[in-house]
């Protein structure tokens, strides 16, 4: 994509480029756009005016109503608003237990264990070795005091599509409200607010091709949560600190663009991906595909290479000019193997020798095939190097 050879880059569930007309959006509206949507003078109305317009276009992406949608800064607020938000809003109720799975991301997951030092229960369920979360599992989990249940609809390393509906479905049979975090499913699948039967969603734009520092949370209307940031009024006294413009603005073209090319994307990109997985199947020996091959996210594939640490693979990838991850992008740098892999009890070789591939907007066919005809030699390399030093 960029610098002087062709670098490849495959690792869009951790951040993606922006789409042209989100970069020429945001520079726009850095320079034009720059009062404070709440001034009530002209320069604050027509910041107001924009933020709106990105509220009815994120809105629009996901079937729900525009006052239902609250900008925050990013995935992880909106995730720990959701959680927060609800706990301190139930606390008065008596509630003082939480439901996730195993496999959440750590947005959730220590939002949980946060409150467990306050006095909450958190439980997490276990998942399938397909990476699928089971209803029955979420059922016995809960208690009459749960206050939330909160699941995945994409995970952001196997890609794994939970089914949301059943189990917001169940949580609302025991009174509790259901959240998913959809910050790895919206873009990429049809994410419908109704059809789902959540009570709140989380988003973020730089998983879309939109810009870092913009997220979303759509709360159902008379869903009850308190806020966690206190000080203004912005957001209808829901997320109080000054608007980033700029950045919902580019949130917003970008939803409109993933809205308009949601299925002929979908299609390209699991095409791709489908190349990929199936040429490294076949040119490279001992690999595995991790997680549900059908119910899974169209750009993201998570292989495990025998006699391989992922790590080293990663790093003659990137020197090949390739990048992929290990997982999540926090773990990546140290050797801990995935907790979602883990979760999913696959043996230990699995869980240390697996690499994420995850495609988008600008991944070409070019571009797979390159990576599939350098991955035997790599691999074959660094298998070497290991019976070398297994033998020395
Ligand atoms: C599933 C999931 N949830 C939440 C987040 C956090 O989003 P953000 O990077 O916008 O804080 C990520 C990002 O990796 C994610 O993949």
């Amino acid at each position: 994509m960029n610098g002087s050879r062709m670098r490849v880059y495959f690792d869009y569930n951790a951040t993606t480029p922006l789409a042209p007309e989100v970069a020429a959006a945001v520079a726009k509206t850095s320079q034009d756009l720059f009062g404070n949507a709440s001034s009530v003078h002209y320069f604050g109305q027509q910041a107001k005016a924009a933020v709106d317009e990105a509220r009815s276009a994120v809105a629009a992406l996901i079937n729900a109503d525009p006052s239902e949608i609250v900008f925050t800064g990013s995935g992880t607020e909106s995730d720990n608003f959701a959680i927060r938000g609800t706990a301190d809003a139930a606390e008065v109720t008596g509630r003082r237990h939480l439901v996730a799975s195993a496999i959440e991301h750590e947005a959730v997951l220590n939002t949980l264990k946060a409150l467990g030092r306050r006095g909450w229960r958190p439980s997490l369920v276990p998942v399938e070795q397909s990476g699928l979360v089971s209803p029955d599992q979420v059922r016995k989990a809960l208690a009459d005091d749960t206050a939330i249940v909160s699941v995945m609809h994409a995970n952001n390393e196997i890609g794994t599509i939970q089914p949301i509906a059943e189990l917001a479905a169940i949580a609302h049979e025991r009174g509790a409200l259901m959240h998913t975090d959809a910050v790895q499913s919206t873009g990429k699948i049809a994410v419908d607010v109704r059809a789902l039967g959540v009570d709140l969603l989380s988003l973020s734009a730089h998983k879309f091709n939109g810009p870092k520092g913009a997220g979303a949370i759509w709360i159902k209307r008379g869903t009850r949560l308190q806020p966690i940031l206190t000080g203004g009024k912005h957001e209808r006294n829901r997320r109080a600190g000054t608007e980033n413009v700029p950045a919902i603005v580019g949130m917003g073209v970008a939803a409109r663009l993933a809205a308009a090319k949601m299925s002929a994307e979908a299609t390209r990109v699991a095409a791709l991906r489908d190349r990929l997985e199936a040429g490294i199947l076949r040119d490279v020996s001992g690999t595995v595909v991790n997680g549900a091959p059908t119910m899974r996210v169209p750009n993201t594939t998570n292989i495990s290479f025998d006699r391989v640490e992922a790590e080293s693979l990663l790093i003659a990838l990137d020197l090949e000019g390739v990048a992929v991850s290990t997982g999540s992008a926090c773990s990546s740098g140290t050797l801990e193997p995935s907790h979602v892999l883990r979760a999913m009890a696959l043996p230990a070789h699995r869980t240390q020798n697996s690499l994420r591939f995850s495609l988008g907007m600008f991944s070409t066919e070019e571009e797979v095939d390159r990576v599939v005809e350098m991955l035997p030699r790599l691999v074959e390399k660094l298998r070497g190097l290991t019976r070398k030093t297994v033998s020395a």
